[in-house]
């Protein structure tokens, strides 16, 4: 019987012994990123305050800087004699004349058309004729006039399969006109795209550079996106609250919380509901209506 207890004793001790040296191991491990603060989501201006403006153009950032809107999201392409172009289509047909203006160059792809040729390009009376004579504009007047408005950007690489390299001269680009300093890297610059490998090649050029990704990987794909990547960006259709709750679990590239910014949203109740499952930013071609229901 004493040997029974004895050895009862000395087993509870073990387990005790244990637990004080693995539970605080596992607790470590297992420690998830504190809960992100219950700050409204930052709205932003999708392609600018597109429902206003034509997208992707210089009047629709004028357009959302007028409606107090802070963060714009553009799409950035290539030219075929490399300058940065911000447009979202691969091709030019549907936000600019040039099927007008060359009529024997289909399909009217980007990257077949040199800069100055785009720089020809009305990209403003399609979307009313009020604003004709709007251009495409290239990357560095885009950052140019962010620059002279104070706004901030979510700049995607869109189809970077189609501009292998393009990675690296966005970020001359941002470089030659001062956005890559620390007040930039810190809060004024995102850079996401759908295509991971284009993400984690940012990172890897420039590590301060914070990133997103967009889609909804798997939860448990979420650590391995999290070692290039600050922010996951899934289209709001995809999204729950528990879905938002564990990204936002997980710490990022730069060690915080990933950030969950969602697109596309023109309308209160979405917004709000959005808001209440967490969500750090809200994408939205009407970003005024986002910004007055979250403030409401
Ligand atoms: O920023 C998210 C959103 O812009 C992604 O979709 O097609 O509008 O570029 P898309
Ligand atoms: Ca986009």
């Amino acid at each position: 019987m004493f040997l029974r207890r004895a050895t009862v004793a000395a087993g509870t001790l073990l387990s005790t012994v244990l637990l004080l040296f693995i539970a605080p191991a596992q607790a470590a491990q297992a420690a998830p990123a504190p809960t992100v603060a219950a700050a409204p989501p930052v709205p932003v201006a999708h392609r600018g305050a597109s429902a206003y403006a034509p997208e992707n153009t210089l009047a629709a950032v004028d357009k959302a800087h007028e409606l107090h809107i802070t963060w714009v999201e553009n799409d950035v392409q290539r030219s075929r004699d490399g300058e940065l172009v911000v447009v979202h289509d691969p091709t030019l047909s549907r936000t600019t004349d040039v099927e007008q203006v060359f009529p024997d160059r289909a399909p009217w792809n980007v990257a077949d058309f040199t800069a100055a040729e785009i720089a020809q390009l009305d990209a403003g009376s399609w979307f009313d004729a009020q604003f004709a004579g709007e251009r495409v504009p290239t990357l560095r007047q885009y950052l140019q006039k962010l620059t002279s408005t104070g706004q901030n950007l979510l700049l995607e690489i869109k189809r970077p399969d189609l501009y292998p390299g393009i990675e690296s001269e966005i970020l001359a680009e941002l470089d030659r006109q001062g956005w890559l300093d620390q007040r930039h890297l810190r809060d004024k610059l995102v850079i996401q795209s759908f295509d991971a490998a284009s993400v984690a090649r940012i990172h890897e050029l420039n590590p301060e550079v914070k990133t997103g990704f967009l889609g909804t990987p798997a939860v448990s794909d979420l650590s391995d996106y999290a070692t290039y990547c600050d922010q996951v960006n899934p289209r709001y259709t995809d999204l729950t609250a528990e879905y938002v709750q564990a990204v936002q679990a997980v710490r990022g590239a730069h060690g915080r919380p990933l950030e969950v910014f969602t697109w596309t949203v023109d309308d209160a109740s979405t917004a709000t509901r959005l808001a209440d499952m967490g969500v750090n930013g809200i994408i939205s071609n009407a970003p005024d209506v986002v910004a007055g229901a979250l403030s409401g």
